[in-house]
């Protein structure tokens, strides 16, 4: 029998919209947000602390490190300040992931094999002390290979391009999803995905051999508005007399 896929709700975009308001808002609660994410069925729980902090803050990695039900993965750029934060706070696992300012989400898998002498002693270290490490790549047999040889325990294959291509170029990329996801589970790494999945690709992603788990965000957060507005109006309207 086929094993079932790991869901891990990434909950970033519930801390954007706290964020646009500068965090004075009570709402939307970010503790609230894990807590119906798990009720829903989720696993896991991903938080990306980015360097310049626009939407997960210190503070939530803290407080979610200490109060999350179902383990929790932290995305992270490969910098000594965040591999500090990690050690401090102890996610189950750290999904390392490339980081650039100006971008308007992850933009592009790691390169394990150029920043390999960089990562390789971070890997090392979070792992000592029983944190669990994915590298999140392109589908591509040498990002496989040179996760392999770091020594992380996954990779998470990006979906994204493959999410936005049509026709023959969104079946190539399929193709290098699936020698990618065999590789790796070849090479003994567990196979995770994510970026850009929505209802449609999930259910795509299914067939992905060896797949373990998946991350997904900004659809779930927009689903979730689309599913909820209707009752938030009707209970505001029914404040107002
Ligand atoms: N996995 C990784 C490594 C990511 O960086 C992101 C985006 O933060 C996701 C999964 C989730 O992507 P999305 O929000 O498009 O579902």
């Amino acid at each position: 029998m086929k094993h079932k896929i790991r869901l891990g709700v990434n909950i970033d975009h519930v801390a954007t919209l706290r964020q646009v308001r500068g965090g004075t808002t009570p709402y939307p609660n970010l503790v609230d947000a894990v807590k119906a994410s798990v009720k829903g069925g989720a696993e896991q729980i991903t938080i990306h602390l980015r360097e310049d902090r626009r939407h997960i803050q210190l503070e939530d990695l803290k407080v979610l490190s200490k109060v999350c039900p179902v383990p929790l993965n932290l995305e992270m750029a490969a910098t000594a300040q965040m591999v500090k934060f990690a050690k401090k706070y102890r996610p189950d696992w750290v999904c390392f992931v490339p980081e650039k300012r100006a971008e308007l989400t992850t933009e592009g898998g790691l390169d394990v094999k150029k920043g390999f002498k960089k990562m390789a002693p971070m890997v090392e270290k979070l792992g000592r002390i029983g944190i669990e490490i994915s590298m999140f790549i392109e589908p591509s047999i040498e990002q496989v290979e040179a996760s392999y040889e770091i020594g992380a325990d996954a990779v998470e294959l990006h979906t994204g391009k493959w999410v936005l291509l049509t026709g023959a170029k969104k079946e190539k990329e399929w193709k290098r999803l699936v020698d990618a996801a065999v590789w790796a589970n070849y090479l003994g790494l567990n196979v995770h995905a994510g970026h850009g999945l929505d209802y449609h690709h999930s259910k795509l992603i299914n067939k992905l051999p060896f797949l373990q788990e998946v991350n997904i965000g900004h659809s779930l957060i927009c689903y979730a508005l689309e599913d909820g507005l209707q009752e938030s109006v009707r209970k505001m309207r029914k404040i107002l007399k």
